[in-house]
């Protein structure tokens, strides 16, 4: 199974909710989970190598080297995953559609998408879905689509909008992941949420995520 986070919008949070809910998951299925960072940034790649914990284990960083295509060096690392029955794999993608997000969009069986609240994100979202629903050269059967609005505030108007403006798309839409300290301060130390500070409301919006998402994932 093949989670990838995808939206060519920067900054929207494909990142911390790879990771999050990568680690999310590995805790509520007991599934053994690796995360491939497949963005040239090295965001994830960064992240975890400031801390000892999940992350320094899940993740396969980013280390093409100059020379090197990145498509031949992803593919093996997606040969390698699919060698191992009941793992769980997670890919964070670039803000872009290269060529690696391209071989994700041949190879995942789920794509979630961060929408944050505002018009601009709308607008990026559903160009990914057209995008998905076209039809991608290389598949046999469609992904699932995923929507998750990121970074919400609480009691926002828009928040409140974005909802409304994402359930009329007919997307699956999963529990909002709100804007909260304890998320960016998680990522400054190099951990995930959970393990940063596992009762914060935070940390409940993660699970709350995972069971929703793992359920999809069994039908
Ligand atoms: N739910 C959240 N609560 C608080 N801060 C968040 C949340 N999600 C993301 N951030 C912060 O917003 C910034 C951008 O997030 P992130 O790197 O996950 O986005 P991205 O979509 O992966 O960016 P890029 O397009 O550059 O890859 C980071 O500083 C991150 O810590
Ligand atoms: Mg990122």
């Amino acid at each position: 199974m093949i989670i990838a986070t995808l939206q060519r919008k920067g900054g929207v949070g494909k990142t911390t909710i790879a990771a999050n809910m990568a680690y999310a998951l590995a805790s509520l299925t007991n599934r053994e989970v690796t995360l491939l960072d497949w963005d040239a940034q090295g965001s994830l790649t960064r992240w975890a190598g400031r801390g000892s914990g999940f992350l320094s284990r899940a993740v396969r960083p980013y280390n093409v080297a100059d020379d090197a295509d990145p498509v031949a060096w992803a593919t093996d690392a997606l040969s390698v995953v699919a060698e191992r029955k009941d793992h769980l794999t997670v890919i964070d993608t670039a803000p872009s559609y290269d060529d690696l997000s391209t071989l994700a969009l041949m190879h995942a069986d789920v794509f979630v998408i961060p929408v944050q609240p505002s018009p601009l994100d709308l607008e990026a979202a559903h160009d990914v879905i057209e995008l998905i629903e076209q039809g991608i050269p290389g598949r046999s059967a469609p992904p699932l689509v995923a929507l998750v609005p990121s970074k919400t505030k609480p009691r926002a108007d828009l928040s409140a909008k974005i909802g409304g403006a994402l359930d009329a798309c007919g997307c699956i839409v999963l529990a909002a992941i709100g804007d909260r300290v304890a998320n960016a301060e998680a990522a400054m130390v190099g951990m995930v949420t959970a393990e940063y500070k596992p009762r914060d409301q935070a940390t409940t919006e993660w699970a709350n995520l995972a069971k929703q998402l793992s359920k999809l994932i069994r039908r």
